[in-house]
């Protein structure tokens, strides 16, 4: 049976996407393939709201998180930290050897602006590192805030993963000053994993220039060259960029306010539900537009309630790393409808009733 999926990815793709994917061939230095990536990036550009270059990677979103911190810190960098994948960053940063340091949250809490802007005034640092969306809590990040603040310090590279978020939520590069946005494929974009790609400011290629040890295949420099005729470094995974082609002018077809305007009424929908029938874990106020996590106030057994729920054809996560159990995540985000979480939260709640 097919499952209907509403874990944060990756997500169910549209048929029109799956047969884009079986596509022949293209030599990845010729014509054909530069004008697959003119057209991709200059989409990615509109939904980036963005001139500056995008660079896309064969490497799911991590690659190029290990890519901004190699190419864009000298001395010392700031993680914004409140849940598992910023934490993971900042790892990131430390296994590369750099000087790392975090301003720390307990997860489920959203980062304030006014901590951000007390730490960047101590000291300097050469970027700041913001996860947009906390994929494992269901917290999201005010990212206008923090970018006002960022924008102060304009020595400090400002670096945001937009991996859950891109394509679901507004996210207006130029105007907030991001030097590297970057986002996986197999999320909001609806997509299948493989693919990442991020916006790269002038400025930022030009400190990766300047960067020692940036090491090479994710080296932003490289990119930059390659993107001047239309190509990647290596060779990309043609058929992920295929559905990322289709997928995009998809998007655009549905139009970008239209999109974000669903995947508003998605999250007020489910966290109504969750309101009123459990709790929510992420802080009022911060609560993610494109992936919630359910509080399991009721002291249920999660994984049974999830290998019930895929019984009915529905997958849905379960809390992330130490919040198993006590949480269970709902995405939803990509071409997921009002209709399937409608169902999904009917189905949930028979579920859970017979479990009484
Ligand atoms: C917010 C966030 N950042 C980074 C990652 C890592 O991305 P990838 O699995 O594409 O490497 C994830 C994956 O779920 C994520 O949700």
């Amino acid at each position: 049976m097919i499952k209907r999926m509403f874990i944060p990815g990756p997500v169910n793709l549209c048929e029109n996407t799956r047969n884009s994917l079986s596509k022949q061939m293209i030599g990845h230095r010729s014509e054909d393939f530069s004008k697959l990536y003119r057209e991709v990036t200059g989409n990615l550009r509109k939904i980036m709201f963005t001139d500056n270059r995008i660079f896309l990677s064969t490497s799911s979103g991590s690659g190029l998180m290990e890519a901004a911190t190699r190419n864009l810190v000298q001395n010392k960098s700031l993680h914004l930290v409140n849940g598992a994948f910023s934490e993971k960053w900042f790892k990131i940063a430390k296994a590369n050897g750099k000087k790392a340091e975090k301003l720390e949250y307990d997860w489920g809490l959203g980062i304030k602006a006014g901590d951000v802007e007390e730490q960047l005034s101590k000291e300097k640092f050469d970027a700041v590192f913001l996860t947009h969306n906390e994929t494992s809590t269901g917290a999201m990040n005010k990212l206008e805030k923090i970018a006002k603040i960022v924008q102060d310090f304009p020595e400090t590279m400002f670096c945001v993963d937009a991996v859950s978020s891109l394509g679901g939520v507004k996210i207006e590069t130029d105007k907030l000053g991001i030097d590297v946005l970057l986002a996986s494929s197999q999320k909001c974009l609806a997509i299948p994993p493989g693919l990442a790609m991020a916006s790269v400011s002038d400025r930022a290629i030009k400190r990766a220039s300047e960067t020692k040890n940036r090491g090479h295949y994710f080296d932003f420099t490289e990119f930059a060259k390659y993107d001047k005729k239309a190509q990647t470094p290596s060779t990309p995974a043609i058929p992920q960029i295929y559905a990322l082609n289709h997928k995009l002018n998809e998007i655009l077809d549905e139009g970008l306010e239209q999109r974000f305007e669903r995947h508003w009424e998605m999250a007020k929908l489910v966290q109504g539900w969750a309101e009123e029938e459990w709790a929510l874990f992420a802080e009022p106020g911060y609560e993610s537009l494109t992936v919630t996590a359910v509080e399991n106030n009721k002291g249920l057994d999660v994984s049974e309630l999830i290998s019930k729920l895929e019984k009915e054809g529905f997958l849905i996560g379960n809390g992330y790393g130490k919040l198993a159990g006590r949480t269970f995540r709902i995405a939803h985000m990509g071409d997921t409808s009002l209709n399937d979480v409608n169902e999904l939260l009917e189905t949930i709640n028979e579920i859970v009733e017979a479990m009484n």
